[in-house]
């Protein structure tokens, strides 16, 4: 098996408990969505590039290292801090071995489509959960672009044939998704005429918003989003924001825990991300934010009694990461809280609404799981049990959150894949006021995979 050793990074488990009400400043780490395609674009840029607040998780630095394998010099004066020498965007190189993405689905759908474009042969690979994700999504648009893509049916690894020539389509995904239409765009970049993309549903904007401000043209309108290939990228800066996605386990938590107060700084507030809000406000939730068109924003948290509501189906695309964080405010709320049209979540790092509804069972919950959603009963208080995270770095931070609610002791295992989003999360809870502990971090390492490696 390619990848991390799984088996090492299983070892880890947290003991969490009711702590202290959350109160004073966190600082939450840069975002993962915008951090990957920084070091993307930044790559295939005419210059050099300065990201800062880069997210150092597990995920993007498995991205800063498949460019590196690619002939990218990429240095880190400081963390938080990466200065990409751009290579061009005909510039990249033919990597020594197989380009590991490691968790990370944004890394290998996005790469997938940047690397359909290439003239030499490059294999992706991922760790256990990213070899179970779909890849046909990209896989089909990008083949009728000419992309050439051997998988193990429709799942990693990926073998892409380069010096195929691209053209140009005119694609409606199917689901909606950020990954699908990054990655058809990327291949743009590299095919004969225009590309675009129509949207069933609006996702976040970051790969053609940060396209035009690496000076690339791109044509975005409602709904669709076009460019022609064949241009060149111009190196920039990029400043990236706090992860609303990682400040979402706190905004709950603060929400629940009585007496809370918390101000997060500075995070991204991009509306196709911060659905959560919306629905937390629904359900009774106390949260002050900016300015409602700032593109980052102060975000202060007091506790409230929440109830349970039926989510709204519109809200779920711009929420679709901070499921698990809801499930667990829904699960505190009084009464039931009903969730449909979220089956996405059965194809994220884990299966989201199996994990949650079996971790919230453990807990005492009374949930109905669906197809495409679940009811939580909420109300009652949680007691303690031990919590499988499925390797999934949302469904431990929920659970971590889900404890501070508890009667009794939440041990969640297999915790280790938190760094991908949200490295030295346990320390950053502590100080928020979560009870949390680290009851064994586990051996580390492993031996080497003969190509790019997320490091740890
Ligand atoms: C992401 C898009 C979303 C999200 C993921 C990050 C991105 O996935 O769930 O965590 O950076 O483009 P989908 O595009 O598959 O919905």
């Amino acid at each position: 098996m390619p990848g991390r050793d799984v088996g090492a990074a299983e070892a880890a488990t947290w003991l969490a408990h009711p702590g202290q009400p959350l109160r004073g400043e966190l600082a939450i780490p840069g975002d993962k969505s915008i951090s990957h395609r920084a070091i993307m674009l930044s790559a295939l840029a005419d210059g050099t590039s300065r990201i800062e607040g880069f997210l150092e998780g597990e995920d993007t630095r498995a991205t800063a290292a498949i460019f590196s394998a690619m002939g990218v010099e990429i240095e880190a004066p400081a963390p938080g801090v990466r200065i990409v020498h751009g290579v061009g965007i005909d510039g990249l190189r033919t990597p020594a071995g197989v380009l590991d993405c490691g968790n990370a689905g944004t890394a290998m759908r996005l790469l997938a489509g940047l690397l359909a474009g290439q003239s030499f042969d490059t294999t992706l690979v991922g760790d256990e959960s990213l070899s179970r994700r779909p890849m046909g999504r990209v896989i089909d648009p990008l083949a009728s672009m000419g992309a050439h893509i051997d998988s193990d049916e429709g799942r990693a690894p990926l073998r892409i044939h380069g010096g195929q020539a691209l053209r140009g389509i005119d694609y409606a995904p199917p689901v909606a998704s950020a990954q699908v239409k990054s990655a058809v765009l990327l291949a743009g970049l590299y095919a004969d005429g225009e590309t675009v993309v129509r949207e069933p549903h609006p996702t976040r904007d970051y790969t053609e918003r940060m396209l035009q401000s690496f000076g690339y043209p791109v044509d975005i309108s409602e709904g669709r989003v076009a460019l022609h290939g064949g241009g060149r990228l111009r190196a920039t800066d990029v400043v990236v924001p706090a992860d609303f996605s990682s400040a979402a386990f706190f905004i709950v938590a603060a929400s629940l825990v009585p007496d809370s107060e918390l101000h997060l700084r500075n995070v991204g507030m991009d509306p196709r991300r911060t659905g959560l809000l919306q629905v937390l406000r629904l359900m009774g939730a106390d949260i002050t934010v900016g300015a409602a068109e700032a593109a980052t924003s102060d975000i202060i948290i007091r506790h409230a009694p929440l109830h349970g509501i039926e989510v709204p189906v519109e809200c779920v695309p711009d929420m679709i990461d901070e499921f698990p964080a809801l499930c667990v405010a829904a699960a505190c709320a009084q009464g039931d809280t009903v969730i449909r049209g979220a089956s996405e979540l059965r194809v994220k790092e884990s299966d989201r609404i199996a994990a949650m509804a079996s971790g919230l069972r453990t807990l005492g919950v009374a949930v109905e799981e669906a197809p495409d959603g679940l009811v939580i009963h909420g109300g009652t208080r949680l007691g303690g049990g031990t919590i499988e995270s499925h390797s999934d770095h949302r469904i431990a931070m929920a659970f971590a959150v889900a404890a501070q609610m508890a009667s009794g002791e939440v041990r969640i295992r297999d915790v280790a894949n938190v760094a991908t989003s949200f490295p030295g999360f346990d320390e950053v809870a502590r100080v928020a006021g979560l009870g949390l502990e680290v009851a064994s971090a586990g051996p580390t390492g492993g031996g080497p995979t003969g190509g790019t490696r997320p490091e740890r």
